[in-house]
């Protein structure tokens, strides 16, 4: 990412230990906190160590009521590893955001929430919930097949999601593909926790 010369973030995931993972120097149990013109972006850290599933800390909700009532006048775009809602894929939901309810409490009465975005189901969609957007990504790596029960590839290509951050509150939003995919091999699939 440094090599591409843009600016960056990122937020940890199951597969990454906080204490050797680069965040930029900041406390990866801290809500990380980007001001970007009539827009802020919070990260969360729902990671838990040596657990697939995701949970975001008490402290980390307490510290986000705080930011989403100080940044009451700007839009707020919330990203987090995990899921918060179904994907309708027994497997992979096993391993969603255990408590999203408590973080769908924390931002019911902030009508400055506009969208959630996460990763770890290495699928697209996008799910509205009270005029919050859930908009999951797909992997730069592996696919997974969405609505599958038991755990099974996808045909699709690697791929990333680009959201456009309008100053009216709006943001339009597309999945791209990369034209070729590189295959892992079985014992690296099967290594995915
Ligand atoms: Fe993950």
């Amino acid at each position: 990412m440094q090599s591409v010369g843009i600016p960056f973030f990122h937020t940890p995931g199951n597969h990454d230990d906080a204490a050797h993972f680069p965040f930029h120097e900041t406390d990866p149990t801290q809500p990380t906190v980007i001001e970007l013109g009539q827009w802020c972006i919070i990260l969360l850290n729902s990671a838990q160590p040596k657990r697939i599933d995701g949970k975001i800390a008490d402290a980390q909700l307490q510290q986000l009521t705080q930011l989403l009532a100080q940044q009451h006048d700007r839009h707020v775009l919330i990203a987090c590893h995990h899921h918060p809602f179904a994907m309708q894929s027994a497997w992979i939901d096993q391993h969603k955001l255990k408590n999203s309810s408590d973080l769908l409490e924390t931002i019911q009465p902030f009508s400055n929430v506009k969208a959630i975005v996460c990763g770890h189901v290495h699928q697209d969609s996008i799910n509205t919930w009270q005029g919050v957007e859930f908009l999951s990504t797909p992997s730069t790596c592996i696919q997974f097949k969405p609505r599958s029960d038991k755990f099974a590839l996808d045909e699709e290509h690697p791929g990333y999601r680009y959201i456009c951050l309008k100053a009216n509150g709006e943001l339009e939003t597309q999945v791209y593909r990369l034209p070729t995919s590189q295959r892992m091999s079985s014992s690296e699939v099967l290594g995915y926790d």
